[in-house]
């Protein structure tokens, strides 16, 4: 819901001069978004800024005005023009700029023909529309689809809100679009440019000044193996960010971060999140200022990033989505969960499950050849598992990961007899067959970099940095795209694939392109970043009935901007399932459980070395997407015979993980000896909780934990005990779990009697 409210009030403000209150009038013009629990204000002054009034608890008030505290620092020459520093460094602002006052950080930054970077940019006119306008970035040679969530007329509002430059010829559409059923409110923008020549130096998605500084600051952060790791803390007096300098979303940092009460915890408190729609380099910052108050600001990354505007041209800022809950963290993970599955991710997997794989990846590394490949989707097929993935290292003459990237095309001496006849022989026995790809990379060893060396991003004069002893290609050069995507289809037409793991891994380094203008070049780092986008676009369109995964060294691009794409990504390169709580208790803090990659491979763990139970490794899986990444022609006899009952309880419980509400009911961060966790279906009727015990019981004794999300009222049965009792009970109450030794875990069921 968005109302829309012009009011005129007499204010007084304090006259040095006269020694006097004086009494001035201030005309506003007052945007209210609201969702089912929030609201999120704004206004438009006489002035024409732009100013941030409320962000929080529901309020169907259609006067915010005195919360702009007009009578403090007013923008009215004529009571204040000795000091409009004090109105431009104190105000909340919804877009802020840089130069004119406000020294606090600013959304957005613009050199001018003259080289000067101070802008003023004042309101001009609003619209307001249902639904939600699809965003998209025009290039050279072809308009690029920008991710972001989508909406219909039922689901959404969209308020629009145009700015004018002062000096220049830019004007900024801002963009919120309010959420009818769900507490989300989305930002980005358009720059356009109808005068000279201008460059953006920053053009940030959403800054959002709040009044207190009394909030601890949520991110996710890692490395390789070790992905969206939570870390909490309080806020402090100055600048606390993460962000990615490495052209995807990263291992190290996710484009997330919330601010919480301190108080806050999974089911009471306040939370504010914050996702940017992107899978690029990203900036999000907390800034405490002097008057002990947050401006908390996301959006690309202003480091090293440029984007020249000609007269008539614009620039397309990526989403934001902000999410807010006032009950608690888990809340507000549950949001982002529904916000999601039904308004981001798309295409013909978006609400199916999704087969069940088996990769062999870690099963078999490069050495494989088309028997071993059709020897393991033999045994997968009788233990019930649904699709083979030939993993990396199937074309060109790779047999390691030092040559052939950029050559798609199969490598005969190891898949004898071709593609195609292999996927012949696995759909013949039953099971679907995918494939693995990197396309955005290039290997000095390939055809593709002979042919065409200057196809690799690299700046002229400079050694390339090797890593994994591979290139980057210039995907801002639509001839490289053109030429990746007609090998791909090449592929994609011989056989019938259908589904691809598409993975990206290294970082860009040395960030020139050979078909750049000088004056351009720092606009690679983005336009790289649509350049993948169009390709993946172009997969999702023509070829609808693929599932893809999105991958990049395990989990350094789970980001929302995937999600548009690829209902699923691979979470980690780490799959043991120890590791796997905390990975995966990272990831569910914005991303859901329906999107999560994961699988039970083989022990002991190829990464950290340690064993852990088969059934302990299902029922880690069980709360992704479910797989197995192993040799299952080798592994124990034991291990082997527990598939098929493992699978069936993934059918079984895939419905409620794929739909229904997660709880967290540990917290492997604060208390390392045990998680659990839950899933609610959406009429209550049903859940599943499970308990994954790291460290033996202590001293023989059970441990009781507090089952989350019943209905308080109806009467459920435990598979545990048979029991039944009230919701109430099992929740207030708890539940007692005795298992022995570490590593062990326990599936229950409540379901409605
Ligand atoms: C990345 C992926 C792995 C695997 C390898 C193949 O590391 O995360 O799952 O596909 O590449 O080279």
């Amino acid at each position: 819901m968005i109302k829309v409210n012009t009011i005129k009030k007499e204010y007084t403000k304090w006259d040095w001069q006269a020694g006097k209150n004086v009494p001035f009038t201030e005309e506003m013009t007052q945007f209210i978004l609201s969702t089912p629990n929030s609201t999120y204000a704004l206004a438009a002054l006489e002035s024409g800024h732009l100013c941030h009034i409320y962000y929080g608890r529901r309020t169907d008030d259609e006067d915010l005005a005195y919360l702009m505290r007009l009578g403090e620092n007013p923008y009215t020459p004529k009571v204040n023009s000795r000091d409009m520093g004090t109105f431009m460094d104190t105000t909340p602002f919804e877009y802020p700029v840089h130069g004119t006052g406000d020294y606090r950080e600013p959304a957005v930054m613009i050199r001018d023909g003259n080289g000067a970077t101070s802008l003023d940019l004042r309101y001009v006119s609003y619209s307001i529309t249902d639904g939600k306008p699809l965003l998209s970035q025009e290039l050279e040679d072809c308009t690029v689809k920008v991710p972001a969530t989508y909406a219909d007329g039922s689901d959404a509002r969209t308020l629009c809100i145009t700015m004018k430059e002062i000096h220049t010829g830019v004007e900024v559409d801002l963009y919120y679009t309010a959420f009818e059923s769900l507490d989300a409110v989305t930002r980005s923008a358009v720059i356009r440019n109808t005068g000279d020549r201008v460059d953006i130096l920053r053009a940030l998605s959403a800054a959002v000044d709040f009044d207190s500084c009394e909030y601890d600051w949520i991110t996710l952060n890692g490395s390789w193996a070790r992905e969206r790791i939570v870390e909490r803390s309080p806020l402090h007096h100055g600048k606390q960010s993460v962000d990615s300098v490495k052209g995807e979303s990263s291992h190290q940092s996710n484009p997330f971060v919330a601010l919480v009460s301190h108080n806050a915890d999974e089911n009471s408190g306040e939370a504010y999140g914050f996702n940017l729609v992107y899978s690029g380099n990203f900036f999000a910052q907390a800034e405490v200022t002097q008057h002990k108050r947050t401006r908390v600001v996301m959006g690309v990354n202003p480091f090293d990033f440029a984007w020249a505007l000609e007269k008539g041209q614009s620039f397309t800022v990526p989403e934001c989505v902000m999410v807010y809950s006032d009950k608690g963290i888990g809340e507000m993970s549950r949001t982002f969960h529904d916000l999601y599955r039904r308004h981001l991710i798309r295409g013909e997997y978006k609400d199916k499950r999704r087969p069940i794989l088996i990769n062999n990846w870690e099963a078999t590394y490069f050495n494989f050849d088309e028997e071993k490949l059709f020897s393991i989707a033999k045994q997968a097929k009788e233990l019930g598992i649904e699709m083979l993935v030939m993993d990396d290292g199937w074309f060109g003459h790779r047999n390691s990961d030092n040559s052939s990237l950029g050559d798609w095309y199969v490598n005969e001496n190891k898949i004898k007899g071709g593609l195609k006849a292999l996927v012949d022989r696995v759909n013949g026995i039953g099971m679907m067959f995918g494939i693995w790809l990197e396309p955005e990379m290039i290997s000095p060893d390939s055809d593709l970099y002979r042919a065409h060396p200057d196809w690799a991003i690299q700046v002229k004069g400079l050694p390339l940095t090797q890593s994994r002893e591979q290139y980057v290609l210039d995907y801002s050069r639509k001839e490289v795209r053109d030429c990746i995507w007609s090998q791909i289809k090449a592929i994609l037409d011989n056989a019938n694939i259908e589904y691809i793991k598409w993975d990206m891994n290294r970082q860009l380094t040395e960030v020139a392109s050979a078909a750049l203008p000088s004056d351009r070049q720092r606009e690679l780092w983005h336009r790289f970043v649509l350049g993948v986008y169009d390709l993946q676009e172009r997969l999702c369109t023509e070829y609808p009935h693929i599932l893809l995964e999105n991958c990049s060294g395990g989990g350094a691009r789970f980001d929302p901007g995937m999600l548009f794409y690829s209902p699923q990504i691979w979470a980690s390169d780490d799959t043991d399932a120890i590791e796997r709580l905390k990975i995966q208790y990272g990831t569910s803090i914005c991303y859901p459980a329906s999107a999560m990659g994961a699988h039970v491979s083989d022990c002991p763990n190829h990464t950290v070395g340690r064993s852990t139970p088969f059934e302990t490794r299902g029922n880690v899986a069980m709360v992704g997407t479910f797989g197995y990444e192993l040799d299952v022609t080798r592994i124990p006899q034991a291990d082997r015979d527990e598939i098929p009952s493992q699978i069936e309880k993934f059918k079984k419980y895939n419905p409620l993980v794929r739909t229904g509400d997660q709880y967290r009911l540990g917290n492997i961060f604060e208390d390392n000896t045990f998680d659990a966790w839950m899933f609610v279906s959406k009429d209550k009727s049903q859940a599943v909780l499970t308990y994954v015990q790291v460290l033996g019981r202590p001293n023989y004794h059970s441990r009781r934990i507090k089952p989350a999300g019943l209905d308080p009222e109806r009467r459920y049965r435990s598979s545990q005990t048979g029991e039944v009792h009230p919701g109430s009970t099992f929740m207030n109450c708890g539940i007692d779990v005795a298992l022995d030794g570490d590593f062990k875990s326990l599936v229950i069921e409540f379901t409605e009697v």
